[in-house]
């Protein structure tokens, strides 16, 4: 399999002076269009190479300004020599190869972030799991203003009696079938429902406590309109937007044979389309300041492709080219950042469920811890520079963080 993007050849990134991606794509190279023409693409095919090891597929990225028969063999010689990177790409000649390089991130103590306690930062998804965290990290860290949007519906401020002594999913099933529930089905989607109401209830009291005030927006962030019209109330409210975390993911893994491509686009377009709606919509910022900063959650699937994921890792891979290519960054006025991350440890609340962890730690997939995380996030939204960061777990000789 040949997927061939014309981004110019090194994937529509531009030579940042003294970053990674400085030997990536020349001076006055071309520049790539809006939209990206396959943005996603690169991987989407490292997945698809990781479910079919004997296959060859790889993803090029040409200069469609190169001269035709030089494209050509580009990409025959791509088709015949196995075992190379998946993603490659080909500016003038010159073979570009994306790559990871490990950057410790700086220490000592909490850097000094680019907001106030006046400051408004909006998160999607942020209600739930590590965007949660990360909202009360950057609550605790400035005393700022919290706006929140997820899709469940704003909770009661009370749990209804009958179920609150029911800890756990085990527990909620047994009080649900009381209550009256009979099918697995139904049984599923009401537990669901009361643990992400219980979690949204909780990130909010955790709020309370050190932001300088917390709403919650029960929004789709794959709707433009909702997206819109949640802009615009914090900017009538407080009339600042300065920071948005784009935290908003769902999975639905597969193996592509099985995929229903309904639901790849729900994964896709979550990240995808929700990340060019708060852009455009930030963007919007009429005589109010423009945002700071507009945060992407990616994951390392988008970076290195995994099984089951290609839906996952493309949405990931997309937020990526968000970032880091000027056709599309330019959208925002402030700084553009996709942090890939690794996979975080169960009790961050996040998508790593404890079954998850137990297959981790076989494999020696070490799993960042929910503090270590935090931290890391602060540190590179005060001190970082790039479009890109990979954030893994801290092992022995590859430190904390990578640029691609
Ligand atoms: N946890 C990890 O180890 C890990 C690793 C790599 C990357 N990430 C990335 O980090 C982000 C957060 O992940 P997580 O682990 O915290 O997952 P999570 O617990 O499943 O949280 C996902 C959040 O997204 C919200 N959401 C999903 N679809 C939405 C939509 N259409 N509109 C608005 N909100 C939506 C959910 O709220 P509602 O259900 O209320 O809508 C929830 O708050 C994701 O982008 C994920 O890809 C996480």
């Amino acid at each position: 399999m040949l997927l061939v993007t014309g981004c110019g050849g090194a994937f529509g990134r531009v030579a940042v002076p003294g970053g990674a991606h400085g030997d990536l794509l020349p001076e006055g190279a071309p520049e790539a269009t809006d939209p990206i023409p396959g943005a996603g693409l690169y991987g989407f095919a490292r997945s698809a190479a990781i479910e079919y090891p004997g296959a060859e597929i790889r993803a090029v990225d040409i200069d469609p300004k190169d001269r035709p028969e030089r494209i050509a063999a580009h990409l025959i010689a791509e088709l015949c020599s196995p075992d190379e990177p998946v993603a490659v790409g080909y500016t003038n000649g010159t073979r570009n190869v994306p790559r990871t390089v490990p950057v410790p991130l700086p220490g000592g103590g909490r850097p000094p972030l680019p907001l106030s306690r006046d400051s408004v930062v909006l998160l999607t998804g942020g209600a739930r799991g590590i965007t949660a965290r990360s909202a009360l990290a950057l609550a605790d860290a400035t005393g700022c203003h919290i706006e929140l949007i997820g899709r469940t519906p704003p909770p009661d401020e009370v749990e209804d009696p009958a179920l609150a002594h029911a800890l756990d999913r085990v527990a909620l099933r047994a009080a649900l079938v009381h209550q009256g529930l009979r099918t697995p089905a139904d049984i599923e989607a009401a537990a669901s429902r009361v643990l992400a109401a219980r979690e949204v209830r909780a990130t909010l009291e955790a709020l309370r406590r050190v932001a300088a005030s917390v709403r919650y927006h029960a929004a789709d962030v794959t709707d433009p309109k909702a997206v819109y019209a949640v802009v615009a109330d914090v900017r009538a409210r407080h009339g600042r937007l300065d920071g948005i975390v784009h935290g908003a993911g769902t999975i639905e893994d597969r193996l592509l044979c099985d995929k229903d491509p309904v639901s790849f686009a729900r994964v896709f377009g979550t990240k995808v389309d929700g990340a060019r709606h708060l852009a455009d919509a930030a963007a919007d910022h009429g005589d109010a300041p423009a945002p700071e900063f507009l945060v992407l959650f990616g994951s390392v699937a988008g970076v290195f492709g995994n099984r089951g994921q290609a839906d996952y890792a493309a949405a990931n891979d997309a937020l990526d080219t968000l970032a880091t290519t000027p056709a599309w960054s330019r959208r925002f006025p402030g700084r553009v950042l996709a942090v890939d991350w690794g996979p975080w440890a169960a009790e961050a609340g996040g998508m790593v469920t404890p079954e998850l962890e137990r297959m981790y730690a076989n494999r020696g997939v070490p799993l960042i811890d929910p503090d270590g995380g935090t931290d890391a996030f602060l540190a590179e939204l005060a001190h970082g520079t790039t479009g890109q960061v990979v954030l893994l777990a801290e092992q022995p000789g590859n430190g904390f963080g990578g640029r691609p």
